[in-house]
């Protein structure tokens, strides 16, 4: 009986299986030790809390009033690695009912296209041409239209009399 066909029928692990094992397993874990920096450095500012967006200036608070008006400007957003220099362009729809304001988002919720106020020949709501969606004065979508969510609010500070827009918060509504 040759040896080959002895090991096979010994019980337990041969020593040619028990070889190859250590060794992969050794080689696993120093190429862990290798690889857990590099992939920590590529992914690592995905790690970092959220995206960082400035407060924008978007003029006198004294400008705003019930009906909605539409404010652009560049914010400075920093999202992982992407950091434009020149800010990115976005737009607001801001009204002030006294002391409340409420700066919305005109990115549609049911499939991104851009809201304006009253198109269509829709009074008193925001309007998305895209698949005829509805938005309520305050953002909440109106039921039976395509969109299932309200528009997203911007937050906001008010300094010095002049009305700051910052990071767009999720989920808005009332
Ligand atoms: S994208 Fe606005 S209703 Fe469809």
């Amino acid at each position: 009986m040759s040896e080959s066909k002895q090991s096979e029928s010994k019980p337990g692990i041969s020593r040619r299986r028990f070889l190859t094992y250590t060794i992969a397993s050794t080689a696993g874990f120093l190429a862990s030790g290798v690889l857990y920096p590099m992939v920590r450095f590529a992914i690592d500012p995905m790690l970092q809390k959220g995206t960082e967006t400035e407060f924008v200036d978007v003029g006198s608070v004294d400008e705003f009033g019930e009906k909605p008006k539409s404010v652009q400007f560049n914010i400075k957003r920093k999202d992982g690695w992407y950091e434009p220099e020149e800010g990115e362009r976005a737009t607001a729809w801001v009204t002030r009912n006294g002391e409340d304001i409420l700066a919305l988002s005109p990115i549609c919720k049911h499939l991104g296209c851009t809201v304006t106020w009253e198109g269509g020949g829709n009074q008193d709501r925001y309007y998305c041409p895209c698949h005829n969606g509805l938005y309520e004065r305050d953002g909440v979508n109106v039921p039976g239209t395509p969109p299932n969510a309200p528009l997203d609010r911007y937050a906001y500070r008010v300094e010095g009399g002049r009305l700051l827009l910052g990071p767009i918060q999720r989920g808005g509504g009332v």
